[in-house]
């Protein structure tokens, strides 16, 4: 029957930590006036690891919840207590629904009404228990089966209501949280694509991308769905209880509350004690992992300098600390459960005590004196066990930010505006004016100082200059990857900024410094840039790309 579980539960979770690296220093000396660099390497995202240990210590009605943070980067290490230094950014609750569509909202309004029926639901069964042992208690041998049937038939049609209640909630509340989160994974990924590079160089690595993508995701499919639904349900039964208690007896009512205060606090106490203990057994173990990824990534090194021994030394001392931590977690953890419950089972003894005092006082019955405890007992667990559905729902708000924050975030550069010049006949000429340009990822350093060239069409132009001189910055530019901050660059004589980004694009071709290819054959790699080329093209592009020669040496060409 409602007992308070007492319940441990630690997660962990991986999230990305980018520190940039500069890239090296490449040689590379004649370029033609069309190419450019694939210049994605340029930051790099170093391994880190983030651990996010959050333990829900339940205490009975108080559910205390702390998130013991340690983070791990490369070289640099911290360890957060409780609490992170800076605030995470949220949207608010209703926010979340944001990209919610009719059918949704339609969803989530009958999965409502489910949850608040299955809420109730518990709550409710007090009342029939308290019906059971009043008629047990008012019919003597001959009469008490006939008593009990009727009572009981009540439990079956509660039993029918809760399963459709049930049903309703848990699969509309689902259904509409994947459906939302398809959506918010789509236009995620659509805007991502469609930001300008300056995007990728100064906000997002790809896999910072890609790791929200799989995880924040998944948080907010979390979030809207299952544990929305679940947040309604268990405040529907903490309402539930407490109006039945309060109606059946609010005298009872307001002894047993008197308890609640004690619990509280006793859960409290050992959830404090608790977060400061698990912090140190994190950070212990981020540590200890630390010292193995670092040994193991250099393992030439520190073999190189006999350093095994001292890696396995500074490994246990590590693993010797969250040792010692977990014990006092233990003790703590033991400590605090034993004493919620001795208190609460304190608490029944009052109750039944008291409650036999109001029998006689106050002519309660035996069934009603039951009905008001477990009515307040159910409406007290149901509050303590929302904690978890609060965090996820908080954590589903964070995830809601970072992702919106993408998904509305308008480039300067939008590779889907279809405004824009489209030329019938272009001839090629292209011309730089007195461009000056800084990289919006290093906006201290002047790249270009008023640099101006002209290429006109049907010539080839070589730039030649030391490394990072600043050549493939030049055809960055022409293609429209950054605007220059003064200047500007002009094909045919118009200015780059008024002509059909995906138009101007589609004309150029571009064998970069780094040439990519993507996981299939050369064929549908040229193909990926022009989908209708006939064979002809295809060839006459690897012609042109010098890359003719080496792809016909290759083994197994078909043709
Ligand atoms: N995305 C970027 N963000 C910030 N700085 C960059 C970026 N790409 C290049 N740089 C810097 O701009 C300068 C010019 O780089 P660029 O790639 O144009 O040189 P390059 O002349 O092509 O050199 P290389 O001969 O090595 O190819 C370099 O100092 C480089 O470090
Ligand atoms: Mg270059």
């Amino acid at each position: 029957m409602a007992n308070f579980p007492g319940r441990f539960q630690l997660r962990s979770t991986q999230s990305a930590q980018q520190s940039k690296a500069l890239r090296a220093a490449r040689k590379m000396h004649i370029y033609s006036a069309s190419t450019t660099p694939g210049d994605r390497n340029y930051t790099q995202r170093s391994a880190a690891g983030l651990v996010v240990g959050l333990i829900n210590k339940a205490s009975s009605s108080q559910e205390m919840d702390a998130t013991a943070e340690a983070s791990s980067g490369e070289g640099a290490r911290h360890a957060h207590g409780a609490k992170d230094d800076r605030p995470e950014k949220k949207v608010p609750l209703l926010g979340m629904f944001r990209y919610a569509d009719r059918l949704d909202m339609l969803l989530m309004v009958v999965g409502s009404l489910g949850a608040v029926g299955n809420g109730v639901s518990e709550p409710l069964i007090s009342v029939l228990f308290g019906d059971v042992i009043n008629s047990f208690g008012e019919s003597t041998t001959s009469t008490v089966l006939r008593a009990v049937t009727k009572v009981v038939l009540n439990f079956i049609y509660l039993g029918i209501g809760t399963t459709v209640a049930a049903f309703l909630q848990v699969a509309c509340w689902t259904m509409a949280g994947e459906r939302q989160s398809a959506r918010i994974r789509s236009l995620y990924l659509k805007s991502v694509l469609r930001q300008d590079i300056a995007f990728f160089d100064t906000e997002m690595t790809t896999g910072e991308a890609v790791s929200r993508m799989s995880s924040d995701t998944v948080i907010i499919q979390d979030a809207l769905g299952e544990k929305a639904g679940k947040l309604v349900q268990l405040a529907s039964a903490f309402f539930g209880g407490f109006i039945i208690a309060f109606t059946k007896g609010w005298l009872l009512t307001l002894v047993m509350l008197t308890s609640l205060p004690l619990i509280a606090i006793a859960g409290a106490v050992s959830a404090q004690l608790l977060t400061r203990v698990s912090s140190k057994r994190l950070t212990s173990y981020s540590d200890a992992a630390d010292t193995v990824e670092q040994t193991i990534g250099s393992i030439r090194t520190v073999v190189s300098f006999n350093g095994e021994k001292k890696a396995i030394e500074m490994y246990n001392k590590f693993i010797k600390n969250a040792y010692k931590t977990v014990v006092e977690e233990g003790i703590v953890n033991g400590f605090g459960m034993g004493s919620v419950f001795c208190i609460l089972f304190s608490s029944y003894g009052l109750a039944f005590w008291y409650g036999g005092k109001l029998i006689i006082d106050k002519g309660y019955t035996g069934g009603k004196v039951l009905t008001i405890l477990f009515a307040v007992l159910t409406g007290a667990t149901s509050l303590g066990n929302a904690t978890p559905s609060i965090s996820a729902i908080a954590e589903g708000q964070s995830a809601a930010y970072r992702l919106f924050e993408t998904i509305e975030r308008k480039p300067e550069i939008d590779s889907d505006d279809t405004s824009g010049m489209i030329m019938e006949n272009i001839k090629g000429d292209v011309e730089l004016k007195d461009v000056c340009f800084r990289y919006p990822a290093r906006p201290g350093q002047l790249i270009l100082d008023g640099l101006s060239l002209q290429v006109a069409s049907g010539t080839t132009m070589a730039i030649v200059g030391e490394s990072g001189s600043g050549k493939s910055t030049v055809v960055s530019l022409v293609e429209r990857f950054y605007d220059p901050q003064a200047g500007e660059v002009l094909i045919d004589g118009v200015n780059i900024k008024n002509l059909n980004l995906d138009w101007i694009r589609g004309k150029i071709g571009l064998v970069s410094q780094e040439p990519l290819l993507f996981m299939t054959s050369i064929k549908d790699n040229i193909i990926y840039g022009k989908e209708e080329a006939t064979l002809e093209e295809i060839k006459r592009a690897a012609e042109l790309a010098n890359a003719a020669n080496f792809i016909d040496k290759l083994p197994n060409v078909r043709k």
